[in-house]
């Protein structure tokens, strides 16, 4: 019988609510296909602040290293705010996924077919389709390039090597052959010597892929036309940084940024899957977080770490049922909807779903 160690995460904020939904699911899904996940908790931002005066403890380093995968919630809050740039939950966030070599950040962003109406873009636009996944470089670029402050002066750097660039851009080819063979690269070519590289660097290894399309795009356009005609899109590749602006955006336009998945991957098996949503401190501890980012982040764990895509579909279907049931969460709430539940109860209606 395989044996899974996941190491968890819950992080700050409404972390501690949805983490433990996600690992029930996890718990059940394992009964149901003959697995047994094995779960460590550890530390790391704002609560890792708090216990041992540090965001990224050595020993959840240690953990995250030596198990299959990380499941996390999210970090940061009002209390570590006024922290030194140096000293805040974010940095154990960056030092973890550097620690963990995790420089592809997968984030699907799609319109769920029973959410439709959540969706802000008038509905025309959205009657076209939403249905994209970001290929966002992570350990590279201006978050971990030279930075400092000099008095009056700061600064920060915005630096990517042939190699940076060139194993992303793979990540990204590899998802839009298994999609609709589409890649567009986000860059800022008419401005930056980082973006020129990175537009030769991806028309090179478009090379190995003459079945997928390469469109660049300038980061400035693309932020329009996510809004224009979000069908357009299948893989989006960007920088770090332009893929952090940019996801989030695709995440609004699918009005349901309570929904979305990510992982963080290297080159080993070893991922950290994590909702695209934020600590949101404002919900937090009141029982009205929505867990199904956090749900299926732990889907695409059983599909992208260990290979289970039977188990990885049987997550989504049941949310997907749930969804149709009506059952909503705050956050989600609209016209079709029968019930609105708390964290808890959306866990249980899953799981339920998932048993029958
Ligand atoms: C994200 C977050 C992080 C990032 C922060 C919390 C450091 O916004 O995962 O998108 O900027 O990468
Ligand atoms: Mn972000």
């Amino acid at each position: 019988m395989p044996n899974f160690n996941i190491t968890v995460i819950n992080g700050d904020g409404i972390g501690p609510e949805i983490v433990p939904q996600a690992v029930n699911v996890l718990g059940v899904i394992g009964e149901k296909f003959g697995h047994t996940f094995n779960f460590e908790n550890v530390l790391m931002g704002g609560c890792a602040i708090d216990e041992f005066g540090e965001p990224l403890p050595q020993a959840t380093i240690d953990a995250c290293l030596s198990s299959d995968s990380v499941l996390l919630g999210s970090i940061g809050g009002l209390r570590w705010e006024s922290l030194p740039g140096n000293e805040r939950p974010e940095v154990g966030l960056l030092g973890l996924r550097s620690a963990m070599k995790l420089y592809a950040n997968i984030r699907p962003a799609m319109l769920f077919q029973p959410l439709k109406s959540a969706c802000p873009l008038r509905e025309d636009i959205a009657e076209r389709g939403i249905d994209m996944v970001f290929a966002r470089e992570l350990t590279g670029g201006i978050y971990f390039g030279e930075r400092g402050r000099n008095g009056d002066v700061a600064f920060d750097t915005e630096k990517y090597s042939v190699s940076e660039v060139r194993r992303i851009a793979k990540v990204a080819f590899e998802t839009a052959m298994v999609r609709r063979k589409k890649v567009t690269s986000i860059d800022k070519a008419n401005v930056l010597d980082s973006s020129r590289l990175w537009r030769e660097v991806t028309s090179e290894v478009a090379k190995d892929y003459p079945q997928v399309e390469l469109e660049h795009m300038l980061v400035d356009n693309a932020a329009m036309q996510l809004v224009k005609d979000p069908s357009q899109f299948d893989v989006i590749l960007a920088n770090n940084i332009f893929g952090d602006i940019l996801s989030d955006e695709a995440a609004m336009i699918t009005g349901s940024i309570g929904m979305l998945a990510s992982a963080s991957l290297g080159d080993t098996k070893v991922g950290l899957y994590e909702p695209i949503h934020g600590s949101a401190p404002d919900i937090a501890g009141k029982n009205l977080a929505n867990p199904i980012a956090t749900i299926l982040s732990a889907a695409m764990m059983l599909k992208y770490s260990f290979g289970l895509t039977a188990e990885s579909a049987a997550i989504e279907n049941a949310v997907n049922a749930v969804l149709e049931s009506g059952a909503r969460t705050a956050d989600i709430k609209d016209e079709s909807t029968t019930e609105v539940v708390g964290t808890v109860e959306m866990g249980e209606l899953i799981i339920a779903e998932l048993r029958k």
